[in-house]
């Protein structure tokens, strides 16, 4: 049987996974977060003191390596060589090394057919910056989600701040900027909506707002 799909894709601070979540929790899909497989790997060249832009060294460094995301009751969990780094890629430091690494054909590779698995044995809504247009291009439905620099920066300022972590709403909007710059100027697959995809613009919206548009798309498209 054919399973279904959602891509979302978009930039950071969009909301993306948070609705995304929402969405898979009320469908009973699984969501997929690819983003933390390009942190995973971030994480990993960091570790290793290699640089995030020389192709040559990862494409070394990936020939050992073992990245998979795994569901512990729906939630997912990524590995690194068997490791449970889930939590180790939520800092900034891996945000910018996952953005660098990820402009990386070889890197790009590697991850592709781990994605495309998940989606052939279990009902997604996936999000990244490429599903639609690389990953899953037969997607039942594609979303492009975007909101403004400023919004999405007030957005990550405020989940820091909550969560107890010093930060200052000027670098936060700066590292966002250089991200969004980083990842929709790669020559290899750029965040860009895809063909046929539906773009929403969540700025302004509560949390609750944007979720029901979603829903609505969902709703009509599957
Ligand atoms: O979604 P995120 O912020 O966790 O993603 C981290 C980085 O990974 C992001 O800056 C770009 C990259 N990425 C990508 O290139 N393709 C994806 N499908 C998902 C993330």
């Amino acid at each position: 049987m054919k399973m279904k799909s959602v891509a979302i894709d978009g930039p950071a601070g969009a909301g993306k996974s948070t609705i995304a979540r929402e969405l898979a929790s009320q469908l009973g899909y699984i969501y997929v977060d690819t983003g933390a497989l390009y942190r995973a790997i971030g994480l990993f060249v960091l570790s290793r003191g290699a640089d995030v832009k020389n192709e040559n060294a990862i494409k070394g460094l990936l020939l050992g390596l073992k990245v998979e995301i795994r569901f512990v009751d729906t939630e997912q969990r990524v590995y690194l060589n068997d490791e449970d780094v889930t939590s180790k890629i939520r800092t900034e430091a891996v945000s910018m090394a996952a953005s660098a690494v990820s402009a990386l054909p070889a890197v790009r590779a590697f991850l592709l057919e781990t994605q495309r698995e998940i989606a052939r044995n279990n009902n997604v809504i996936m999000d990244g910056r490429d599903i639609a247009t690389v990953v899953l291009p037969e997607a039942d439905v594609k979303i492009f989600l975007t909101a403004s620099p400023e919004e999405r920066a007030r957005r990550r300022y405020e989940e820091l701040i909550a969560k107890g972590v010093s930060a200052d709403y000027e670098a936060v909007l700066s590292d966002l900027k250089e991200r969004d710059y980083n990842d929709s100027h790669r020559e290899i697959a750029p965040l860009k909506p895809a063909e046929g995809s539906i773009l929403v613009d969540t700025t302004g919206n509560e949390l609750e707002e944007s979720v029901e548009i979603l829903k609505g798309i969902v709703r009509e498209k599957l």
